[in-house]
């Protein structure tokens, strides 16, 4: 769980904290999920294969690989499901990539070229780096074998044979607990165990791999991953080409989040509809927000998508320390990378990829930081400001050298040495950052400046002598 946005931490927030880092039970298991499908009867130990069947875990798998004849195209349960069923249904379903972006899964499995004659790969982005958010790293810990299920239900529906799942390497305990669980899927028989190995009595064959990084939040930008998992230095590549064309080694690849892949299941089972009624139009099914900052119980929460920010606030216990008076400021709804928001829009909003959007931000990654009136929003700039330029591959000279001027800019205003230009100036790097470079990680660090002070200039004026003075001066003139 990561840390609130400015550097002081209250006694009990870091008691909290670190109960997490301890087991990491406390995060996801408190019972305040609504309808939940990925974290549904977790209890933290329950994460074994039998567990998971005794939950009617590889259901899906069975049914697509059922063998039988159908009587009619629908009766999925008789006759399993063919590749492009299956892409149907996941269309049907309006499952969007938990990853960050929101594009639409179905669509992207139908852009694998499915006759390419050479090996096509399948990877799982588990690399999780973006602030704020810690729910890749429960999913794969305590129901590991909904994301084994995903990928392969994955693989059959775009005709992938070898799958890896690449794995953020400071969590070393979920990468073996990860392993462990490949280990049960092949001995049961529903992953392969060697190459060409048939499934469940199907024709199609899946070998699944874990491999893990070393902690870079570049190598979650799925090209800087695809490097990495080829043993090179972890820096995006251009594109296009794309991965579905040009992908690892050079071969076709899809690339889903952890999350994404673990709704798969469920959505096969009960079907596309099913799933697309969980949520809202466009926005099907559940999603996992990892809630953080000043909340009385930070933590993973899993709810329909369009649910009322105002209710997952609730769940989350509302604003620490609201009885003292402390009152929501603002939000940060998406990870790092996505734009503030105040208090008072944030509130309108419901917690899906189009509200969110409409109100000037981004669903992102599901992160939600929540800031209460004591919170410093020059001070939280600076900490995201500091975390891009140090992330920053260095490839591209818009971000390399616009990360640091960034940070040093809102440093100086922190530190009562700002000018009156800066906050212009912020804005003008920034602009020069967004959309010129390889990767969206200049994108997600000149977002959040750009909103800062969009919503919150009077406080960074407040901090700048020069422009205070100047505009008493306006002001009284
Ligand atoms: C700097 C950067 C970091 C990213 N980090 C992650 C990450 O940790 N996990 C992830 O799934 N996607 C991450 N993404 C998005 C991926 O590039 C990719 O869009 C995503 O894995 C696709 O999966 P989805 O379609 O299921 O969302 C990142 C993107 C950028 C630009
Ligand atoms: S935008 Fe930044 S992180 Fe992305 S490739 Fe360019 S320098 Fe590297």
């Amino acid at each position: 769980m990561t840390a609130p946005m400015n550097s002081v931490i209250s006694p009990e927030a870091k008691n909290v904290l670190s109960q997490f880092a301890a087991t990491g039970v406390q995060s996801s298991f408190h019972g305040r999920h609504i309808n939940p499908q990925i974290m549904a009867d977790l209890n933290g130990s329950n994460w074994l294969l039998k567990d998971y069947e005794a939950r009617g875990g590889y259901q899906a798998l069975r049914k697509i690989l059922a063998q039988g004849d159908a009587k009619s195209p629908n009766d999925l349960q008789v006759a399993g499901m063919t590749p492009d069923q299956v892409i149907a249904e996941v269309k049907l379903g309006g499952l969007r990539g938990r990853g960050g972006a929101g594009f639409p899964t179905g669509l992207k499995w139908s852009f694998m070229p499915r006759q390419f004659p050479g090996q096509k790969y399948l990877v799982c982005n588990s690399d999780e780096g973006e602030p704020g958010t810690c729910k890749d790293r429960d999913i794969m810990h305590f129901n590991p074998h909904s994301v084994i299920e995903g990928m392969a239900i994955a693989g059959y529906a775009m005709g992938i044979t070898v799958g890896y799942n690449y794995i953020h390497g400071e969590i070393f305990a979920t990468y073996q607990r990860f392993e462990e669980a490949l280990e049960e899927a092949r001995a049961a028989g529903y992953i392969s165990k060697e190459m060409g190995d048939k499934i469940l009595g199907s024709n199609f064959s899946f070998q699944l791999h874990a491999s893990h990084g070393f902690g870079a939040y570049i190598c979650g930008e799925e090209t800087a991953l695809l490097e990495s998992l080829e043993g090179k230095k972890g820096q995006p590549r251009f594109k296009p080409p794309f991965p579905a064309s040009f992908g690892l080694y050079g071969k076709p690849t899809t690339i889903n989040n952890t999350e994404t892949f673990a709704a798969v299941p469920w959505l096969i089972r009960h079907g596309g509809q099913a799933y697309l009624e969980c949520g809202k139009p466009n926005n099907g099914g559940t999603k996992i927000y990892s809630v953080s900052g000043d909340v009385e119980w930070p933590g993973n929460y899993e709810v329909p998508l369009g649910t009322p920010f105002a209710k997952l606030l609730e769940l989350a216990g509302g604003v620490r320390g609201a009885a003292q008076g402390r009152t929501l400021k603002a939000v940060i709804p998406g990870g790092s990378s996505a734009p503030v928001l105040p208090a008072a829009i944030m509130m309108e909003c419901t917690m899906d990829y189009d509200s969110i959007a409409k109100a000037g931000s981004m669903l992102g990654s599901g992160a939600v930081i929540v800031m209460d009136d004591t919170r410093c929003m020059v001070e939280s700039l600076k900490r995201l400001s500091y975390f891009y330029m140090h992330e920053s591959c260095g490839q591209c000279t818009p971000c390399r050298e616009g990360t640091g001027w960034l940070w040093r800019m809102v440093d100086r205003i922190h530190t009562g040495k700002g000018k009156a230009t800066d906050l212009d100036l912020l804005n003008s790097v920034a602009d020069n950052i967004q959309g010129r470079t390889i990767c969206a990680l200049g994108d997600a660090a000149a977002m959040p400046v750009r909103a800062m002070i969009k919503h919150f200039r009077h406080e960074f004026e407040a901090m700048i002598p020069k422009a205070t003075a100047q505009n008493a001066e306006r002001l009284t003139t």
